[in-house]
């Protein structure tokens, strides 16, 4: 696939099953992250790779945050939230991790920076022929689980990336008149 055509026709699969990526595709997965834009080279980005078990922890996590939020949410919202990880057999987190107060290199820029990186995951995820779906959902910004996955005070869960072999068919792409959206100034 050249880059145009994957840069004109990557699309999300929330369905997504087993197994999950090799280690050969997952190094050419970070290998993209890593190329992401970065102002003054900070680095500023943090992956937390989960499969197997570590689903299963992450959802407990999930599971965690909803009962702090309600003590007495009920059974079906806690396996809910459970769940929420196992519908792929690979969940990446990508996080920024931000160094605060730098006047040249702002937090957004820092930010921005780790989405192009998760940008750069689903990028390589589907010139890999895998599924990927970037959510975020409420617990990205709940505090039970900034704390769980060692967050400090500035740093944001830009993403998480479900990955896994496609389980359903990619739907069509929606076309954009570029007008809408574009202003030359010549
Ligand atoms: C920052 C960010 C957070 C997102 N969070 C969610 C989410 O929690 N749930 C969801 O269904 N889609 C979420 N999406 C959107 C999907 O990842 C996807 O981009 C969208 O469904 C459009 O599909 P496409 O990527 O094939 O165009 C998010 C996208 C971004 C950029």
């Amino acid at each position: 696939m050249d880059a145009l055509t994957l840069l004109h026709e990557r699309s999300s699969m929330g369905k997504l099953m087993g197994p999950p990526p090799g280690p050969e595709q997952l190094e050419a997965i970070y290998r993209a992250a890593l190329r992401a834009p970065d102002h003054k080279e900070l680095r500023p980005w943090r992956f937390i790779e989960f499969s197997g078990e570590g689903l299963s922890r992450l959802g407990e996590l999930f599971a965690e945050a909803e009962y702090r939020e309600d003590p007495h949410v009920g059974d079906a919202a806690l396996d809910s939230a459970r769940k929420k990880p196992l519908r792929a057999p690979m969940v990446i987190a990508v996080i920024a991790r931000v160094t605060p107060d730098l006047i040249k290199v702002p937090k957004i820029e820092q930010v921005i920076s780790a989405g192009c990186a998760a940008h750069g995951i689903l990028l390589a995820a589907h010139a890999l022929g895998l599924g990927a779906m970037w959510r975020s959902g409420k617990y990205a910004f709940d505090p039970t689980v900034r704390k769980g996955l060692g967050l400090e005070e500035d740093d944001e869960v830009v993403a998480f990336i479900y990955l896994g072999q496609l389980g359903g068919r990619h739907k069509p792409i929606a076309e954009h008149r570029q007008e809408d959206f574009v202003e030359r100034w010549v």
